[in-house]
């Protein structure tokens, strides 16, 4: 079959694309694409060559095995080659790999695997010559690594002569294992460096690959090291039937094995423990992206083999990255409640450990200066501790120049007040003490159950949505999207869907209760539904004159003044129209409405049994009624509950007609026994 010119084509730019990124990650120490973006190239070319093997050539990216060892140390050869791993990320390319390997070998029961988390760090492989260890070298190409012995010495884990308590050491053993650094040891390390004013390392990985190829060992044993290991090479003096067997005897030679490997019989209980390690992983204090699948017996392995860069008796069965690649749109403030205002990136959403993410806290200006990180530039982003999203470092390279630096601005984004900071803290604050508890109490009361009436909304829900920068104000409560909530303490997928179904339902709502929501000054429940009866729509209320507000019975001069000036505030015709164009349409009063209490006003004393006096009042208000909060010659009705108080007597001084609660209840359609 000819392979069509653009396959040809493509496979040319794969390769060259490969070769730079290659290039960049071990030569340079600096990755412009993430691990995820990598992979998919990797996986792209291979699928091509696979389909097309007269493609293959030698130079191809995917016949090497790793980076070519650096001429920064000495080279040692591998006696045997150090492989990678295919990738897979789904629980079908497992069974896949599963079905390959029983069809290889023309069985039909299930096999039996060891299940290891596959550590993110680097490979290394230790020689142990009667016991004691003689030389260390990284994986390089896989056939040829570099001399890093004496480096390799001052990582405490690795002993320098194997135990021979519980096992008789081999003449010679060749351990392989996975260098790596400790999360809160890396975060340290970095909080350290950046203290001193020097570039702080991407991830776990790159700082243990940075310290462990130091040309002097006082450095790496400055920083904190550590192994696992996982496999051998040649071993003298011993023979294992299992790769069980192998880490259990490492681990009594005195060699640090994961405490996490496990044995399983059947690809569906390996499927099962990647669930389980993908679970608990957040918790684990080293990275791990993967883990890797092998088949146990060693027989069985020598009989499958190997191809010519992995094994088929082993597949590493990947996470979805927790860094990616995006695009910074904008850089926004959020105000904290103790007034800290913090830059916020705003992202083209993107996918990271499985989760969308559109925003990341930059912390504060010095940080943005430090990582020179400017609107519009592509960056690398991750999930720091898997949780909260963190922007790791522009990708300078990708610049167009239309990038934007960020300007500090000067003024607090909620309530205008110029922003301060004290002489040597990095963090911009607002003075105003009002201006965090103003904006979270005008959006709780929006929210409220008398108002919007969004339930899951509670204010510690408001203040979490302000503190992380994902609303500053009313209308962005209908923009919220749900990986806003995931990233969020306290919300997984189902209370996320709650909250925004809520949000949804609340976008057609009455006139009175949007009145009462917008928070204006003096309109409480009872004037909401007096504005709403008499003017019927949204839109008269906003063009309404003072004198007609005024000429409302119930309405007096200052709440007409409170309400009149509130609808002239450009401000708040913003708001409504930003509300409207949100989607929120609000209900106009039915012209001819004849409720079952209208024209009747009431007036509560001593507390009912059956419900709470809101309640009550809100309930008279929804059937047409009017509440008042004295007793007057125009009450209708006194309502007496437990222990009433001197209205009673009013109303018996006045005539006006006094009911008890059964009758009240009655009245309003709530048949009480
Ligand atoms: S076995 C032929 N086991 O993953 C088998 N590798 O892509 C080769 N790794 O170079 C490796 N944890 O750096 C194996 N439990 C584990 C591992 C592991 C991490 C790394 C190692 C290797 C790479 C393979």
């Amino acid at each position: 079959m000819a392979v069509p010119p653009e396959v040809l084509d493509r496979i040319k730019k794969l390769r060259e694309e490969i070769n730079y990124h290659n290039y960049r990650y071990y030569v340079l120490d600096s990755p412009v694409i993430s691990d995820e973006e990598y992979d998919a190239l990797m996986h792209e070319l291979r699928e091509l060559e696979e389909k097309y093997p007269e493609t293959v050539t030698p130079d191809s990216p995917t016949q090497r095995v790793g980076a070519p060892p650096s001429d920064k140390f000495r080279t040692v050869p591998h006696h045997v080659p150090m492989l990678s791993l295919d990738d897979a990320f789904s629980p079908e390319e497992i069974r896949e790999f599963d079905v390959r390997v029983k069809k290889f070998l023309n069985i039909d029961h299930d096999i039996e695997y060891t299940v290891e988390p596959k550590m993110d760090g680097l490979a290394v492989e230790l020689v142990y010559e009667k016991g004691l260890f003689v030389l260390g070298s990284t994986r390089g190409d896989g056939f040829n690594g570099e001399d890093v012995t004496n480096n390799l010495r001052t990582i405490p884990s690795i002993p320098l002569r194997l135990l021979s308590r519980h096992e008789p050491v081999p003449d010679l053993l060749e351990a392989r294992g996975e260098v790596y650094m400790e999360k809160d040891a890396f975060r340290r390390l970095n909080e350290e460096r950046q203290r001193q004013g020097l570039p702080t390392f991407a991830n776990p990985r790159n700082a243990a690959a940075g310290s462990l190829r130091q040309l002097d060992p006082k450095v790496t044993a400055s920083r904190p090291l550590n192994i696992f290991c996982y496999g051998i090479g040649r071993v003298e003096g011993r023979g294992f039937k299992t790769q069980w067997e192998v880490l259990n005897t490492l681990k009594q030679w005195g060699l640090r094995v994961n405490p996490l490997i496990k044995k399983v019989t059947g690809i569906e209980k390996a499927i099962k423990y990647h669930e389980h390690l993908a679970k608990i992983r957040p918790e684990l204090n080293y990275e791990i992206d993967g883990m890797v699948i092998k088949v146990n017996d060693l027989e069985l392995q020598d009989r499958l083999g190997t191809k010519a860069r992995s094994p088929r008796w082993a597949i590493a069965y990947k996470f979805e990255a927790a860094q990616s690649v995006t695009r910074i749109v904008d850089i926004i403030l959020s105000v904290g409640r103790t007034g800290a205002v913090t830059p916020v990136a705003i992202m083209e959403p993107v996918k990271v450990g499985g989760v969308t993410i559109r925003r990341a806290t930059l912390h504060n200006e010095d940080e943005i200066r430090r990582k020179d990180i400017r609107i519009g530039d592509w960056v690398i982003v991750r999930r720091a501790g898997d949780v909260i999203p963190e922007v790791v470092k522009p990708l300078k390279e990708r610049r167009t120049g239309k990038e934007k630096p960020f300007v500090m601005p000067k003024f607090c984004p909620v309530c205008g007040s110029p922003l301060v900071k004290k002489p040597g803290e990095a963090i911009y604050r607002c003075p105003n003490p009002d201006c965090f508890p103003r904006l979270a109490k005008k959006i709780a009361h929006f929210v409220s159950k008398p108002a919007m009436d969004i339930e899951g909304l509670g204010p510690k829900v408001v203040e979490q949505l302000i503190t992380s920068g994902i609303i500053r104000d009313i209308p962005d409560l209908y923009y919220i999207k749900k990986e806003d909530l995931l990233s969020l303490e306290g919300f997984a997928e189902k209370s996320a869907q709650n909250l925004l179904d809520a949000i949804r339902r609340s976008k057609h709502v009455s006139l009175p209760r949007f009145l009462f929501a917008l928070g204006i000054r003096h309109v409480g429940e009872v004037t909401a539904q007096l504005l709403a009866k008499h003017f019927k729509r949204l839109e008269n209320i906003m063009e309404a004159s003072f004198e007609e507000l005024q000429s409302i019975q119930g309405i007096g001069p200052e709440v007409a003044t409170s309400i009149y000036e509130w609808f002239k505030d450009e401000k708040n015709k913003e708001l409504i129209n930003k509300l409207l164009e949100a989607g929120i349409t609000v209900e106009p009063m039915e012209e001819e409405s004849r409720l079952p209490l209208e024209g009747q006003s009431f007036v509560f004393t001593g507390s009912l049994k059956s419900m709470k006096r809101a309640d009550a009042k809100r309930l008279v208000i929804s059937l047409g009624g009017q509440v008042q909060s004295s007793v007057g010659r125009n009450t209708s009705f006194v309502v007496v509950g437990e222990n009433p108080g001197s209205k009673l007597e009013k109303a018996q001084k006045l005539g006006v007609k006094a009911i008890d609660e059964q009758q009240f209840l009655k009245m309003v359609g709530i048949e009480n026994e």
